[in-house]
């Protein structure tokens, strides 16, 4: 969830970049086969790419089994490899000066740590699923920002678990990999995250945006391209320092579910929308009742988001993901200041939409806004940054791209 050090930042803010095709020197790709070819003295067997993502809406609902909305960024990151013959596993990456190497005897949970276990986890992941996984050498280059709510861990997730299903030949469809990327990220790297960021990485289409049914990992693409709209999307990197996010991520998980054990359901996910207010009822105290509040009330704006959408009525949309981002400050209680200003200054300034995207406690703010407008909403947003005191902030325009792929 916190992302990892192998994506950092490009220089004046998150860049949303065409996606690669071939490698090409100075890409993303390129630099990854170039790096791979340096650090190894070999030629890569292929390079596999993985998008960071954006989720449209449905926060926090992933882990109550409800419903989340999220799409792919053109922002990759690449992985190029070839297997090890000594069945050892050795990853470099462009933004860490020492590369990482583990054998089998380090596949165990803690055993890696710092970015490497992200690479260890699906290691680890694939074996106990009982897959022979290859040794391999790994070299990895990526545009996915850190730490920016973007994605990045689930991205390196990604691209390397397609690496290593291809080097390997091993039998695992599509469909089952983010199951396994996320037990990667929950259980050998320690993150308690949900299935929406490996699912959104991994099974994305371009121009759609992944309706995922986070019980039954049930998937419908929905059509989200806004360029025969007039509409643009914009992604606004909030450079707020991510504050306590892990713990109290991990505290909003857990009173979620203490709350469904209360309420006796399985999963948030199965109080109804017209069953909330009797519910509230059962629940001990004002943090748990607005907790239930935003989860229940979420996955409705979810449903309603896509009812929109499978009628073309984009538009609209705008102000069921501004409720989402009061239902996130005010009831879940995870945004902070630069996040809710960047919201306010992009409505102020004619936004028809705008809300916090990802885990909270900093990271990135979405804002659907017409095209028309989008330079305006920028300049507004900056300067409410600049009245308050705050980092310049990194915006940029960007559209639904496809989930992880080869591309060599
Ligand atoms: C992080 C987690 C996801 C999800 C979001 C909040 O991105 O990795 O599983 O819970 O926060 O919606």
């Amino acid at each position: 969830m916190t992302g990892h050090p192998t994506a950092a930042p490009p220089a004046g803010g998150v860049a949303d970049r065409p996606t690669p095709g071939r490698a090409t020197p100075g890409d993303v790709a390129g630099r990854a086969d170039a790096s791979f070819r340096q650090r190894y003295a070999a030629e890569p067997a292929g390079c596999w790419a993985a998008p960071g993502r954006a989720n449209l809406i449905g926060e926090h609902t992933d882990y109550n089994d409800g419903f989340v909305l999220p799409f792919a960024l053109s922002l990759r990151t690449v992985v190029a490899a070839a297997p090890a013959p000594d069945g050892t596993w050795t990853v470099c990456s462009e933004h860490a000066d020492e590369p990482v190497r583990f054998t089998v005897d380090d596949l165990v949970p803690g055993r890696v740590t710092g970015w490497g276990a992200y690479v260890a986890g699906v290691v680890w992941a694939l074996r106990e699923a009982g897959h022979a996984v290859p040794g391999a050498r790994l070299a990895v280059a990526s545009d996915v920002p850190l730490g920016s709510g973007l994605s990045s861990s689930a991205a390196l997730e990604a691209a390397v678990l397609a690496a290593l299903v291809d080097l390997g030949g091993l039998d695992l469809p599509t469909g089952r990999r983010p199951r396994l990327a996320q037990r990667a990220e929950n259980a050998y790297v320690g993150a308690p995250t949900g299935i929406m960021d490996q699912s959104a990485v991994i099974r994305c289409r371009d121009g759609h945006a992944l309706f995922l049914d986070c019980r039954t990992e049930e998937v419908e693409h929905i059509p989200f391209d806004l360029d025969t709209t007039g509409l643009t999307l914009l992604v606004v990197d909030s450079r707020a320092p991510h504050r306590h996010a892990d713990g109290e991520y991990a505290a909003r998980r857990r009173s979620c579910e203490q709350a469904a054990d209360l309420l006796g359901v399985a999963a948030l996910r199965d109080v109804p929308t017209d069953g909330l207010v009797t519910a509230l009822t059962r629940l001990p105290d004002d943090a748990t009742r607005r907790r239930v509040r935003h989860v229940v009330t979420e996955n409705q704006r979810v449903l309603d988001t896509v009812a929109l959408l499978r009628a073309g009525r984009v538009r609209e949309i705008g102000p069921l993901l501004t409720a989402s981002h009061a239902s996130m400050r005010d009831d879940f209680e995870i945004t902070v200041p630069e996040i809710d200003t960047a919201v306010e200054a992009a409505l102020a300034a004619g936004a028809l939409g705008a809300r916090m995207t990802g885990g909270g406690f900093g990271g990135c703010v979405l804002a659907l806004v017409e095209a028309a407008s989008a330079d305006a909403v920028t300049a507004a947003v900056t300067a409410a940054y600049a009245e308050r005191g705050f980092a310049v902030p990194g915006l940029v325009r960007v559209r639904p791209a496809p989930g992880a792929n080869r591309l060599t």
